[in-house]
């Protein structure tokens, strides 16, 4: 099971090697499936292929894009995938997770309307008028990992054993209140009022990596309305879908969900409460079937955190600098993620499921979507840092049958390190032109 950096150039090799890790890896050839469209609410995507959100960190001071945040987008929309997942975006200033990250307030709407409406036009430019992206804007809230300035300035759901640790937070740092908390359901209120009026089809609740709404679902220790039974952690979650399906009916709800943290009890999230490496999906399923019933249309399922739990959370050949390679092949912690949405979309059929994790299979993730979509363990086929190395992946897969086995995402984590370093972060070794530059700058700043 020890860790392996990738090595697989056929097929035989990669099926080979998960026979090996007694690995049951979905893998077709025919790739037909990826070009059907996929239903979620009135709308059709007009295919299978996804982009996870990705922060780009290059917004400007007031939360707008700005220039490399257009490019990225519109490379993206020019790459054909079927949904395009717009980034973790702030539903208050201090919610932000660093100075340059995108906002959604009055201040901010026209320059992110533009922003997708530009998106749309790329699309529309490249594969005609009736290739048109499902658009989702993820609404987020930092907590304990906020930076809205130049420093950290952490907002806790609860105080946690490793983590605190970790970050060095004090034991007497407040947590934040309930009535706090209730105020902050408005604020996403208003932001999905504000996403339907731009013309977003959907917003997601972000609930994932151990960010606010994330932690609260793990808030085994919290006292308080939002705090001890599944009925308490989940409130928030659940409250705020009702009031925006209220409130917007027509906008499609959507969340992106830790359904494992991967984090020790009483502070994980769907793990079991005496081994911390195991899964323990009762309450996530319970709560899945709940947001469905609530309204929710389509979940993104991730897991883990991507400071302290990396390899969870995205597979990769190289962890960041300075950071240990943990001791777990990458194709195992690929067939994980694969489990977990394989297991929600048991939970509830009805759902629609994207998938994360396919990055790391390089040029096979094509032939592993497709197994999975064959398996029904998943609709939609997300791809995040493979799509910042090589945006018409899904053009390629659609078109070619392929994918350039010589333009896949390395899973080399730069794109994490200029994110660690505070830099406006793509991919260095495929867009090396704009992106090597700051990754220098970002090392040189911090080994000064
Ligand atoms: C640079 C970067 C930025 C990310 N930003 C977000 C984000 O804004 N929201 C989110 O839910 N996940 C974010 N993620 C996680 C990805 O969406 C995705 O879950 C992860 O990369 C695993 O998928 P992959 O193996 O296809 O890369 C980010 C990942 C990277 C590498």
């Amino acid at each position: 099971m020890s860790h392996s950096r990738f090595r697989y150039r056929t097929s035989e090799q990669l099926l080979d090697e998960a026979a090996r890790l007694s690995i049951d890896l979905p893998y077709v050839s025919d790739l037909s499936r990826l070009a059907q469209p996929v239903r979620i609410g009135a709308a059709k995507t007009p295919n299978a292929l996804g982009i996870h959100p990705m922060e780009g960190c290059d917004g400007t001071v007031d939360g707008s894009p700005d220039v490399l945040t257009h490019r990225r987008y519109l490379r993206f929309a020019r790459g054909g995938a079927g949904l395009i997942w717009f980034e973790a975006t702030a539903v208050t200033a201090e919610a932000r997770a660093n100075p340059r990250q995108l906002c959604l307030s009055p201040q901010t709407a026209s320059s992110l309307a533009l922003l997708r409406q530009q998106t749309m036009s790329a699309a529309a430019d490249a594969f005609g008028p009736h290739h048109r992206p499902f658009t989702v804007i993820q609404l987020a809230h930092s907590g304990r990992y906020s930076r809205p300035v130049d420093h950290s300035a952490p907002i806790l759901a609860h105080h946690d054993g490793v983590l605190d640790d970790v970050m060095g937070i004090r034991p007497d740092h407040p947590l934040i209140g309930d009535a706090e908390l209730d105020r902050l359901q408005d604020s996403y209120i208003a932001a999905a009022r504000l996403a339907a009026d731009i013309g977003f089809d959907g917003v997601d609740i972000k609930s994932c990596h151990r960010y606010l709404l994330s932690e609260l679902l793990a808030a085994h220790t919290r006292p308080g309305r939002y705090g001890g039974s599944f009925e308490n952690r989940t409130r928030f979650l659940l409250e705020t879908v009702r009031r925006i399906r209220d409130a917007v009916p027509d906008l499609q709800i959507t969340i992106r969900l830790n359904i494992f943290d991967a984090h020790p009890y009483p502070w994980g999230w769907g793990v079991d409460k005496t081994c911390t490496g195991l899964p323990d999906l009762t309450e996530p399923l319970r709560l899945v079937r709940l947001l469905y019933g609530a309204g929710v249309s389509l979940i993104n399922v991730t897991a883990g955190n991507p400071y302290h739990s990396p390899h969870v959370n995205r597979p990769f050949d190289r962890n960041v600098i300075g950071a240990p390679t943990p001791d777990e092949h990458p194709l195992y912690g690929v067939s994980r993620l694969l489990d977990l949405a394989a297991a929600v979309k048991r939970a509830e059929p009805r759902l629609v499921v994207m998938g994360t994790g396919y990055s790391w299979l390089r040029h096979h993730l094509g032939n592993v979507g497709a197994g999975v979509l064959e398996r029904a363990g998943a609709d939609i086929i997300g791809v995040g840092r493979g799509a910042l190395a090589y945006p018409e992946f899904a053009h390629d897969l659609l078109v070619y049958g392929s994918l350039d086995p010589h333009r896949t995402c390395l899973t080399c984590s730069c794109c994490t390190q200029i994110m660690r370093d505070h830099g406006q972060t793509g991919c260095v070794p495929f867009d090396r032109n704009t992106y090597g530059p700051i990754y220098d700058r970002g090392r040189r700043a911090q080994s000064a």
